[in-house]
């Protein structure tokens, strides 16, 4: 009998293990369960924040997706998009590239909820990872389980900017970006597939209206009655917002539909649907939506482990807005 319940417990120890990641070698320590002691109702706490605030503007999934994106491609997923300027540092959110950033009041309302019930848990990188997850499934996406664990990062310049893919990059130029991140062209297809939620301001596709280059002076990859609506937007000036796709609310295919119609926005987008490598991937996310929300899944797990930082590597901020 004795022998029975040893063996019981060895099962469930292993099981545990399984569970946490070990014996698959999560070997940056992230784990599901991370928080399953010392702050059980994490999840809960950053679920509430998140639906709370798109239930009053639908509009944040999209800036709470796009932030988890920028923090993680710039210095690992490690919460340094979060961290606000000072005296003697200009921060990555005062680059011209944090263009048009939202939901920082949604992070900081998850952090002072749960400060409260665990405080010094949960770091501020784990929280946007979550709450981008949250994001996407309360806009009509799949749900997926995150590992947590991620460590807040004591670095946010705004040289490092420098890092993100600027829209005006083709094909291919984004198939090696990504590349050096470890990702393939499926997954960097899935993961502008984001773009099925939110907008463009007029000053990151107006290049494409007017002196586009030395033979055109519009973008040949845009459909003519799209360009017209693109100009029609611009005449509003440069803050004026272009949908990605006809349901920016929605995470859904319109984005790839819009694609293969040459309704893409930004360049990076339509150029997708021109490059061999990629448009097979646009044509089968416009068909299969079940393909593409596991596809984006597998993608956006991939990119919520970027570079995240160990140990004494990093911090949980009691603040997100500033380091310890
Ligand atoms: C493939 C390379 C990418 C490029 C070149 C790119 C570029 C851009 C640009 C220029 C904007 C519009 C910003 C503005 O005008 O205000 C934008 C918006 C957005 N991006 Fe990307 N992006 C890329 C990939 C991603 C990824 C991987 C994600 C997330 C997983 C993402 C999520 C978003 C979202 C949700 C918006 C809308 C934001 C809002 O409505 O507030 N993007 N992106
Ligand atoms: C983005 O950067 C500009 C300066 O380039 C700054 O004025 C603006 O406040 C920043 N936006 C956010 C949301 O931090
Ligand atoms: C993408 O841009 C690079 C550099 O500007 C250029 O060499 C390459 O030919 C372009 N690729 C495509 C598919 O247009």
């Amino acid at each position: 009998m004795a022998t029975l319940n040893l063996l019981f417990g060895v099962i469930i120890l292993i099981k545990y293990m399984i569970v946490n990641g070990w014996v698959y070698g999560m070997a940056n320590g992230l784990s599901p369960n991370y928080y399953i002691m010392a702050c059980p109702i994490a999840d809960i706490i950053i679920r509430n924040a998140v639906n709370t605030a798109v239930q009053s503007d639908p509009t944040l999934a999209a800036g709470l997706l796009r932030m988890h994106f920028h923090d993680c491609f710039v210095e690992g997923c490690d919460g340094s998009v979060l961290i606000d300027s000072t005296k003697s540092n200009t921060a990555e959110k005062d680059s011209p590239a944090n263009l048009s950033l939202r939901g920082y009041e949604i992070i900081d309302a998850a952090k002072q909820a749960l400060e409260r019930q665990c405080p010094g848990v949960v770091s501020c990188a784990d929280i946007l990872a979550m709450a981008a997850r949250d994001a996407v499934f309360f806009a009509g996406g799949p749900f997926y389980e995150i590992p947590k664990g991620r460590r807040d990062g004591r670095r946010s310049k705004i040289e490092d900017t420098i890092n993100l893919p600027p829209p005006t990059l083709n094909s291919s130029e984004l198939i090696r970006m990504f590349g050096q991140r470890g990702f393939t062209a499926q997954d960097m297809v899935a993961l502008s597939g984001a773009h099925t939620l939110g907008v463009a301001r007029c000053s990151s596709f107006k290049s494409r209206l007017s002196n586009f280059d030395s033979t055109s002076d519009v973008d040949p990859s845009i459909d003519t009655q799209f360009a017209k609506t693109l100009s029609k937007t611009c005449s509003a000036g440069d803050n004026a917002e272009q949908p990605f796709d006809s349901s920016r609310n929605r995470f859904d295919t319109a984005y790839f539909n819009a694609l293969q119609t040459r309704a893409g926005v930004l360049f990076s987008d339509q150029t997708l649907f021109d490059g061999a490598a990629t448009r097979g991937f646009v044509n089968a996310y416009s068909f299969n939506p079940a393909m593409f929300f596991m596809d984006f899944q597998r993608a956006m797990l991939k990119m919520g482990q970027l570079d995240v930082k160990e140990g004494s590597k990093g911090e949980v901020r009691s603040n997100c807005r500033l380091i310890n």
